[in-house]
């Protein structure tokens, strides 16, 4: 009985020393733009037996932990992965429901940014979005606009698909090749770049991943050619500012070469 007890003392003692680790990061390498693919809150709500839902709410509100963090720290740019192209396929319950947690959450996580000014921007594909939803992003974007010189943005990937997006920029520059404001020699990788949703940020430096996934999922292919890939088990509702800093302290032990020596 008393090992149990110590046991479940050095448990406790254990979590609480690594809740309070703090990293010491070097303030002069703070990746410029981090993304982040939220997943796990399906898994995070299972372990607890709620629905679902449960667990997308929990990671908004975690969404809004870690950027208050991510800014404070110093990152420039946050991008995360909200709802993809190929989210359509989960039940149609679990879709509304996202969607109005997007129509719940936005404007307390634009209030967020606008107090720290950082311009909100969306990602992604509208078109198949529900109307009252477009209205809400294009009016948050707008509320936001202004902030765009401080350099700092949250971009909020909704409806987006890393191939969808080459589609939409590839199809926009055709068409400026045939109306002749532009040559097919004056394509080049900036040109695609500058059509992308992401045009107004520079690449990522740092992926994120929690929840033990080792895969992109067609998030920001073209942007993460040479981007720091970290993954965790942590699911995304859990994972805390400490994680934050441990993905940003193994960041800057790397050593990043861009296909150099
Ligand atoms: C993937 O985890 C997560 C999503 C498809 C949704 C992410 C959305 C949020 C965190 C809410 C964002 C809210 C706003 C307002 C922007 P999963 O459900 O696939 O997890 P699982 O793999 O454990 O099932």
């Amino acid at each position: 009985m008393k090992n149990i007890k110590f046991e479940v003392k050095l448990l406790f003692w254990k979590r609480k020393q690594k809740e309070n680790q703090s990293y010491s990061l070097d303030k002069h390498n703070i990746p410029t733009h981090i993304a982040i693919i939220m997943d796990g809150n399906g898994r995070w709500a299972k372990k607890r037996g709620l629905p679902r839902t449960a667990g997308h709410a929990a990671g908004a509100d975690n969404l809004v932990k870690i950027a208050r963090h991510a800014y404070d720290l110093g990152v420039k740019c946050l991008t995360v992965y909200a709802f993809s192209t190929e989210n359509w396929k989960r039940p149609e319950e679990e879709v509304t429901n996202l969607m109005n947690l997007c129509m719940k959450r936005l404007p307390q996580i634009v209030d967020l940014m606008e107090h720290r000014k950082v311009s909100v921007k969306f990602l992604g594909d509208r078109s198949r979005l529900p109307e009252p939803l477009v209205k809400m992003i294009e009016a948050e974007e707008a509320r936001t606009e202004g902030f765009a010189q401080t350099g700092c943005y949250l971009n909020i990937a909704l409806n987006y698909g890393g191939r969808d997006e080459l589609v939409h920029a590839v199809s926009q520059i055709a068409n400026e090749v045939k109306g002749n404001r532009l040559s097919p020699e004056q394509i080049t990788e900036e040109v695609i770049s500058s059509h992308l949703y992401t045009a107004h940020c520079p690449d990522p430096d740092l992926v994120l991943r929690p929840s033990g996934e080792i895969r992109i999922s067609n998030f920001l292919l073209w942007q993460s050619a040479y981007s720091e890939f970290y993954y965790d088990n942590i699911l995304w509702p859990d994972f805390s500012e400490q994680d934050l800093e441990k993905a940003i302290c193994t960041y800057q032990g790397r050593n990043r070469r861009f296909g150099g020596v």
